[in-house]
């Protein structure tokens, strides 16, 4: 859950990585480093902090003249960020410079050979035992850094996407991945390196996503040679034309990312089923639906797996996929099903939500949903990514790159395929009347503009948060459709503003939560006109008697929540089953304000990583 970057070529290295990890930081960043090649030495500074930090470092501490050089943005896994354990890493020769993304899971047996043979440790890190391990292997084999590489990778266990410089030999940088993304700039004359393509669309539009098990040995005036870590096999890599723009990264004028994508939401829903949706013939086409399409009418069930707001938009789609297609879901915890021992089958389609693509526990319930013989489906927003390679087929969602570590709108455009899938399922199996299935087609092209409405809420939110912001807890309440959204409400509000916060289905309140109800209290209830609106009225009353402070999120012009509740705030009408696309908005901003107003880092919130690629 590192950024790294690299570059060789014949411009400045070192503007070029510290921008490069800024863009990265979503991946991480407790600590972060960077190592310059002026020709002749090593230029190495890192520190605690943020890449801002680093910068303020590196220009007291190092000259940061070269045109090679590498740098990493970290998210702690061995070792608690403090200067020492940020990399880059150096061999005890000094001559290898390493940085990693990843974990190596057996670093503690091959720490203690390399003690043996008399190798010492500055850091915690399992990174530099890798970068030893390299040392000791290059040094008794008389090798050159690339097959020192190659052997080494082959001892060790674990994660990585890595980038290594060896000082003896300066006009090379290795890299290589096994379940830690890594892409590869190729420019005229220069090459890039990092987790993601975003350090460099502004100087190539050409990129190698590198697969599990590769390695490239990237020479200054060679051509790339990409090879299999474990066989030597050579590789032809395929060069991707890159789809990112360079506004696409930036904040566009918001204070924060996560504000400019909540914002975003109209255009990318459009985006999403832009090409998919006809409502005027009629029509959905996906093409990985259509190509599959008889693997999920025989389906026995759908399972979904997915991690944090990825799982909540799953929830979602379990009602959805229920109610349009009459297909019976499951939805897992991607973390949760990998470990216990699931009964999977060849009828079972499995689908796979994650934004990055790149979420390691939801990577590792695709391998044991193929394992056992399930078609697995993924709903992936970034291209490339790990997840949407390893699973059979599959939706991107097309949001845009999402970089505010609070996932928004990733959410509401996984639910705009998820939707889709469902309605197209729906039709072939006949499971909703053609008028319903029109009426859905109709309602979700109309979606984008009742979202642009949901955001007039802003000012609202704005208001409510100067009130809450004090809070130290929240409860969200929602029933049916809306339950994910109070769960992925209270999600966003204890990941940006550190609230502690619960989501409920609102009549389990009863059930214990309710205890909890005072004056103090702030209860967020979602209570659209649509849905079950007389018993979350009820809920409401119970909470009213209690003392409960209550916020509602309710359709324009309701009246009797409005009598009830503290606060309302408006949306437009939508039906039930597309209403978390709108309820969610309100909320989204709610946590966003109160956030802002208690001072914390909205788009980098305390020890939390954009991608979380270690278990
Ligand atoms: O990239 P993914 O969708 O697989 O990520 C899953 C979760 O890590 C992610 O949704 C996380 O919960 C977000 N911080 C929520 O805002």
């Amino acid at each position: 859950m590192c950024g790294i970057v690299g570059y060789i070529g014949y411009r400045e290295a070192y503007p070029i990585v510290i921008k490069g990890l800024k863009r990265l930081e979503y991946r991480g960043y407790d600590s972060a480093g960077v190592m310059i090649y002026d020709g002749e030495a090593v230029k190495l500074c890192k520190t605690k902090g943020k890449v801002v930090d680093l910068e303020e470092r590196a220009s007291k501490e190092i000259t940061t003249n070269g045109t090679i050089g590498i740098g990493h943005t970290r998210w702690a896994t061995h070792g608690v960020p403090n200067d020492v354990n940020s990399h880059p890493h150096l061999s005890n020769s000094g001559d290898l410079v390493i940085i990693h993304n990843g974990i190596i899971e057996n670093y503690a047996p091959l720490k203690v050979e390399l003690i043996k043979r008399g190798y010492v440790f500055h850091s915690d890190t399992d990174t530099e035992v890798l970068v030893n391990l390299i040392e000791e292997v290059q040094k008794n084999e008389n090798i050159k850094l690339g097959k020192a590489v190659q052997i080494a990778l082959n001892q060790v266990v674990g994660a990585y996407a890595i980038a290594v410089f060896d000082k003896k030999n300066p006009d090379e940088i290795v890299a290589a991945r096994l379940g830690s993304p890594l892409a590869i700039g190729i420019g005229e004359g220069e090459y890039f390196i990092a987790s993601d393509a975003s350090p460099f669309i502004e100087y190539t539009s050409n990129a190698v996503y590198l697969e599990d098990g590769e390695m490239a040995n990237i020479r200054l005036h060679k051509k790339m040679k990409v090879r299999k870590i474990q066989d030597d096999s050579l590789v032809d890599p395929y060069i991707q034309e890159l789809q990112m723009n360079l506004e696409q990264i930036e904040k566009g004028g918001y204070d924060h990312f996560m504000l400019k994508e909540i914002y975003e939401q109209p255009n990318v829903i459009k985006d999403t089923y832009r090409g998919r949706l006809h409502p005027n013939e009629g029509i959905i086409q996906m093409a990985g639906v259509e190509d599959n399409l008889e693997k999920f009418l025989n389906a026995d069930r759908i399972i979904i797996v997915a991690c944090g707001t990825s799982w909540h938009a799953g929830l979602v789609a379990e009602y959805i996929f229920e109610e349009f297609a009459r297909i019976s879901v499951e939805v897992e915890y991607a973390s949760e099903f990998r470990y216990r021992n699931p009964i999977i089958n060849s009828k079972d389609v499995v689908i796979a939500i994650s934004q990055s693509g790149e979420t390691a526990d939801t990577m590792a319930a695709i391998k044991l949903a193929k394992e056992n013989g399930a078609f697995v489906f993924g709903v992936c927003n970034v291209v490339g990514s790990s997840i949407s390679r390893e699973t059979h087929a599959g939706a991107y969602t097309h949001a845009g790159p999402e970089i505010g570590v609070a996932s928004t709108k990733a959410f509401t455009t996984q639910i705009t395929v998820l939707t889709m899938i469902a309605l197209r399922l729906a039709k072939a199996k006949g499971t909703l009347s053609h008028s319903d299935f029109n009426r859905y087609l109709q309602e979700l092209e109309l979606i984008p503009e009742k979202v642009k409405e949901a955001l007039k809420t802003n000012d609202r939110a704005k208001e409510i948060a100067a009130e809450f912001k004090d809070a130290p807890n929240c409860l969200y309440l929602g029933r049916g459709y809306n339950f994910p959204v109070a769960l992925e409400g209270a999600l966003k509000l204890k990941e940006i503003s550190y609230i502690h916060a619960e989501g409920y289905p609102a009549a389990e309140m009863k059930h214990g939560p309710i205890a909890l109800i005072d004056d103090q209290m702030p209860v967020i209830v979602i209570a659209p006109i649509q849905g079950h609106y007389d018993k979350i009225v009820s809920n409401i009353q119970e909470i009213k008697s209690r003392s409960g402070r209550i916020i509602a999120v309710v359709t324009k012009g309701d009246t009797q929540v409005r009598e009830l509740a503290d606060y309302v705030i408006e949306i437009p009408e939508t039906s039930d089953a597309l209403s978390p696309l709108i309820t969610t908005i309100p909320l989204q901003l709610l946590s966003y304000h109160i956030a802002v107003m208690r001072e914390c880092n909205v788009d980098q919130p305390r020890n939390l990583a954009k991608s979380v690629t270690v278990e």
